[in-house]
């Protein structure tokens, strides 16, 4: 039996298990499952193999994990603790490489022990599970105000154009593309969502169709090449997207076919927001050029899906699992502090600097 999975967290620490919760969304939308993870492996490869996943929620999941990493490690002295905790920093990150929120979230905990380092090893332990839950609690805040913004940019009846699943299963709640269609919900506000499947992981087909259904949104599942024709038809408003990384000059990086949807909306003149929390801007990266993309295993194209394989034996795939729509494409990027607008290189710089 499916629940209604707005109900729940995405991913949560659970003080009395010691463990990392999580909804398994390998399993959706066919059987709803939380799972306890204590151990740094199976939470590396929950991570890898998408159980968790959507660049805020992982960002949250390595936050939790690196605290539990911290109980487990059995010293006193500083310089020992602190580099284990560097070391179990250092493996969580190689789970995936695109998403700017792992190693952020990963960053801010390092950042809090460091901070900390004349105090005693327990009471920096403390400080991490405090800086965890502040990153886990601090994104339900930056969601609802993403949602805020965007849906100042929309109206009642509006048609909406999503990829991916940027929603509540992509963050602790809420999500960010797909914030502004539940604050709208709240309000009473009727959208028309169109749900873009997103192969080849089918996480629009999945997730995003059974959040948006879910909260009795109007929602219509197209396959990714419908997309173009859905907006000739003029049944959309707008798109919103989420972000795994935009970079300092407005490249969005987001899952494959992202960049498609941004060319073809600026064909059809529908307005394209790109949904990223300012833990998602990553400054440093100058340009797409910047962006690690990661490559995935050719079977989830190849066979992962049916029932038996679809492609040749051998034939070659490519799997890369996120593009990049370029800056001049994209119409605004919606962070939890305003609404950015073109230029925006300069923009993005004046937001960091305020
Ligand atoms: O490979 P995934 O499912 O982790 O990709 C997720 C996306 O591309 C999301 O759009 C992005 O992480 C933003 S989530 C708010």
């Amino acid at each position: 039996m499916i629940k209604n999975i707005t109900e729940y967290e995405t991913v949560s620490l659970d003080e009395e298990r010691g463990a990392l919760a999580i909804i398994d969304q390998t399993k959706l939308p066919g059987a709803f499952e939380i799972i306890y993870l204590t151990k740094q492996e199976d939470i590396h490869r929950a991570i890898r193999s998408l159980q968790v996943r959507g660049a805020p929620a992982i960002g949250v999941a390595a936050a939790i994990g690196l605290y539990l990493a911290a109980l487990e490690i059995d010293s006193d002295d500083y310089d020992v603790f602190y580099g284990r905790l560097k070391a179990a920093s250092s493996y969580l990150a190689t789970s995936r490489p695109t998403a700017v929120n792992l190693f952020w979230a990963l960053g801010r905990m390092e950042g809090a022990a460091r901070r900390n380092s004349a105090l005693p090893v327990s009471r920096i332990v403390e400080l991490l599970r405090a800086e965890a839950i502040a990153i886990h609690d601090e994104d339900i805040g930056v969601c609802r105000a993403i949602g805020e913004h965007g849906l100042s940019l929309i109206k009642d009846g509006d048609g909406i154009l999503t990829h991916c699943n940027a929603g509540q299963l992509a963050t602790v709640r809420y999500g960010t593309a797909l914030a502004p269609v539940y604050l709208g919900r709240m309000k009473g506000f009727n959208f028309r969502v169109f749900t873009c499947e997103t192969r080849p992981l089918l996480q629009g087909a999945r997730l995003s169709s059974l959040e948006m259904s879910s909260i009795g949104a109007d929602t219509t599942l197209i396959c990714d090449s419908m997309a173009s024709q859905v907006m000739k038809n003029g049944w959309v408003q707008a798109i919103f997207v989420g972000c795994d990384r935009l970079a300092a000059n407005g490249d969005a990086c987001n899952k494959i076919g992202t960049s498609g949807l941004a060319i073809i909306a600026k064909h059809y003149d529908v307005p394209f927001y790109v949904c990223a929390p300012t833990s998602t801007i990553d400054m440093t990266a100058r340009s797409a050029e910047d962006i690690v993309i990661e490559e995935r295993p050719p079977e989830e194209i190849t066979e992962m899906w049916f029932k038996e394989r679809m492609a040749p034996e051998g034939i070659k795939a490519y799997n890369p699992a996120f593009d990049c729509a370029d800056a001049d494409l994209i119409t605004a990027v919606i962070t939890e502090r305003g609404i950015v607008r073109p230029p925006l290189g300069r923009n993005l710089a004046a937001l960091f600097s305020q």
